[in-house]
């Protein structure tokens, strides 16, 4: 099977294209990424030199680009991960979301269109249903209330790619995840963050009250989630990838700092960034009836990331500067 994996030089791309090589002999992969600060070639060293393995350095909103990759590659699948993803980031400058999330998707989906590929399948977010404090968790048919720049850019996506299979019959597929943890994310997102800091025994800053609460799942079983929906999953529909693992950021910064031994009190709340949803949560009864279920435990999965990062300080070392270490609110800055 032929993959075009596209933004899967960030995080979650590259956790998922080194689990389709591992898992299938006879996969290709095509990573076709445009490198921004948060996608790096550091994210799939191991895959680098596989025969099975391509990389094209373009940007989503490259028409041109895009269309003659997927008319040499022949992909049988399309999957859509490159975003501008910080939320903290979208509120200083929310334009280059816009541009990837909403103007890449519809070029992406114009290639579809007029090319005819056989499975486009685009990586939303569970931050399109807003916050759900006080709420039973959603199925994908809930009303969007997207609360930041990010979270509005990813519904619109979400909305045109509804849009596109309805009018024109592109065959896609939206997938919802909920937070992912777990090796290679970027040192701004919260666990890296903490693992990072608290290494240095340097402040860890914690939203407000920490109260909010967030869904997780070990980054490999969202891979495994997106193979049986690759596989499984029929067209036109959404898909949420709940990790059924519901926990406080001001508990997650605790249990980490408890497995790595370090004192509580290297935590410093800031204050609250403006938006802030309090509560995401999503059903998964769809994911669910195609027979697939988180495999990692909470505590092992911070415990395998917690190693990742202690053994490839060669990987987060390059990207800290001594702002890094500076207790602020980067959606001030
Ligand atoms: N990480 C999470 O917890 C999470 C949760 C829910 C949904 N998501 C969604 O999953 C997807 C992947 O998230 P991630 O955490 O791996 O993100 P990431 O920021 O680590 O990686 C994004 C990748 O997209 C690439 N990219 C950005 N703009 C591009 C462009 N214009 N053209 C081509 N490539 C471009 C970047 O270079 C990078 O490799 C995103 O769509 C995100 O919205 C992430």
């Amino acid at each position: 099977m032929r993959y075009l994996v596209i933004g899967g030089a960030g995080f979650m791309g590259s956790n998922f294209v080194r689990y389709i090589l591992r898992r299938y002999s006879d996969a290709e992969v095509l990573v076709y990424d445009k490198l921004t600060y948060a996608g790096r070639i550091e994210n799939l060293h191991d895959v680098w030199n596989d025969k099975r393995f391509r990389f094209v350095k373009a940007d989503i909103c490259d028409e041109e680009k895009l269309m003659s990759v997927v008319k040499e590659f022949e992909p049988d699948v399309i999957i859509n991960f490159a975003a501008e993803t910080h939320v903290d980031r979208s509120i200083n400058e929310p334009s280059p979301f816009l541009r990837t999330n909403v103007f890449g998707v519809f070029t992406l989906l114009e290639v579809c269109r007029k090319l005819g590929v056989p499975l486009l399948v685009h990586i939303s977010t569970d931050e399109v249903y807003g916050d759900l404090w006080g709420r039973e968790p959603v199925d994908e048919e809930a009303p969007f209330r997207p609360s930041s720049p990010y979270s509005a850019s990813k519904a619109s996506g979400d909305l045109l790619c509804q849009a596109y299979w309805r009018t024109y019959g592109v065959p896609v597929i939206i997938v919802r995840p909920c937070n992912n943890y777990g090796p290679y994310q970027y040192p701004e997102k919260l666990i890296p963050k903490t693992i990072i800091r608290a290494l240095h025994n340097r402040p860890i800053p914690i939203y407000g009250s920490g109260d909010q609460v967030r869904d997780w799942l070990y980054v490999e079983d969202f891979a495994e989630a997106l193979d049986v929906i690759v596989r499984k999953g029929s067209r036109g529909e959404a898909y949420n990838v709940p990790g059924f693992n519901e926990r406080r950021n001001i508990e997650v910064v605790e249990t980490i700092l408890k497995l790595m031994n370090k004192p509580l009190s290297l935590i410093k709340h800031v204050e609250d960034r403006p938006g802030h949803d309090r509560r995401y949560a999503m059903k998964g009864d769809k994911i669910q009836a195609l027979g697939w279920r988180p495999r990692t435990p909470w505590i092992e999965g911070l415990r395998k990331t917690i190693e990742w990062y202690l053994h490839n300080e060669w990987w987060w070392r390059p990207l800290i500067r001594d702002e890094y270490f500076e207790l602020d609110t980067p959606w001030r800055r």
